[in-house]
């Protein structure tokens, strides 16, 4: 018998709870953006750069559209283009990679370690060429990845190293925020992310004013000054709503991730079953938990198993980058990235937000220990 049985149904993600206590003051926000008819940049968008910047500890925050403009640009800006090559994690979610097709670069993916499932730096050097300019780690699930050793490697062959932390805002490597170690830091605030806004948006943070410029020129048109284009630029600023919506949500944020460590915590401890691994966590990384992915030898058994006791997983990511249709012109095959090929095939994201109760914490876990198919 489960110590706590629980009948509603319990998805992986609900932001149901988290719009329901910030919907006056978000509401608020909104009418001020109306009142300033501050749609697009503006205002509350340069308030949201000067708070994401601080709260990530950078020099600098630029709003944009979304998380993938925001990889495109960051490419962009390092003046990488066709002909070059960007290292990029096999395991990723697929916009890792976009950033750099669109910018006409070719994306060239590596195997992740079989534990922390985030890129193995131990495999990138023997997938450096002439033409790599840059490698792109991400801080996947809301963890950070190895920095100092992908640091190394790049200072070593003469390569940007570009965060992408969509998944991550305020994760902390050796206690010091994500966001500042790269060239550039690439964030989405996609509604589903642990801070996401009332709509699109993303962000890029960096120390260094020369990007902050060259991105600031590219996402407007490529305009200083209005009308006045110095390079093809694109459209890719952040709207008003959605910057009003984030700088209510910032100020949640740090309680928010809190509670996504407490039950992270419960998972870790509570979960002991042979069946079900946890992703490893090196001592250096302070993850936020966007995801809290296991694997399982037999996934679709495990799947049916919590769906029939209400419990209902997502899966991040089914397909790694190398082995989707999109890049099947780069020529990659199925054991290419053992690790991330494995982690496809079996990996399963259990419930992780905020307001997910103690008492559905404590069923899934007990849930998850009653699991003997294997
Ligand atoms: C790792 C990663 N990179 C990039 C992105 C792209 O962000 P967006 O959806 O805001 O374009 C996302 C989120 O979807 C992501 O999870």
């Amino acid at each position: 018998m489960y110590k706590s049985i629980v009948k509603q149904q319990i998805p992986f993600l609900d932001l149901r709870g988290q719009h329901q206590q910030i919907k006056a003051q978000v509401f608020e926000a909104f009418d001020q953006v109306y009142e300033n008819t501050a749609f697009s940049g503006g205002y509350f968008v340069e308030k949201f750069e000067n708070k994401f910047a601080e709260f990530c500890h950078t020099e600098f925050a630029i709003g944009v559209n979304n998380g993938t403009s925001a990889l495109q640009l960051a490419i962009i800006a390092l003046g990488i283009g066709p002909g070059d090559e960007v290292i990029v994690p096999a395991n990723t979610f697929i916009a890792t990679a976009w950033g750099v097709s669109y910018a006409g670069a070719t994306p060239v993916f590596v195997d992740c370690t079989s534990d922390t499932w985030q890129i193995d730096p131990s495999k990138i050097e023997e997938k450096i060429t002439s033409r790599t300019k840059a490698i792109i780690g991400v801080h996947l699930y809301g963890q950070p990845f190895n920095l100092e050793a992908i640091d190394e490697i790049c200072k070593n062959h003469n390569l940007f190293m570009i965060e992408d932390a969509a998944q991550a805002q305020g994760a902390n490597y050796k206690n010091i925020p994500v966001g500042g170690f790269g060239e550039m830091a690439c964030f989405s605030f996609y509604p589903g992310k642990n801070l996401g806004a009332c709509g699109e948006a993303g962000g890029i943070t960096t120390n260094n004013e020369n990007y902050y410029n060259a991105l600031k020129s590219l996402r407007n048109h490529g305009c200083v000054e209005r009308y006045y284009h110095d390079e093809v630029g694109y459209n890719m600023r952040m709207g008003g709503l959605e910057a009003a919506s984030l700088n209510v949500k910032l100020n949640y944020l740090p309680v928010w991730n809190q509670r996504r460590k407490e039950i992270a915590a419960e998972y870790r401890k509570g979960v002991v079953n042979p069946h079900i691994r946890i992703q490893a966590q090196p001592v250096w990384a302070d993850s936020i938990y966007h995801l809290f992915v296991i694997v399982t030898e037999n996934r679709e058994d495990l799947m049916s198993y919590l769906n029939d006791h209400n419990i209902f997983p997502g899966m991040h990511y089914p397909v790694p980058c190398h082995l989707q249709k999109a890049y099947k012109n780069l020529g990659y095959k199925k054991g290419d990235c053992p690790n991330a090929e494995y982690l496809a095939e079996h990996c399963l994201s259990l419930p992780m937000y905020a307001e997910l109760s103690d008492e559905n914490v404590d069923y899934i876990i007990d849930v998850l220990n009653a699991y003997n198919h294997g």
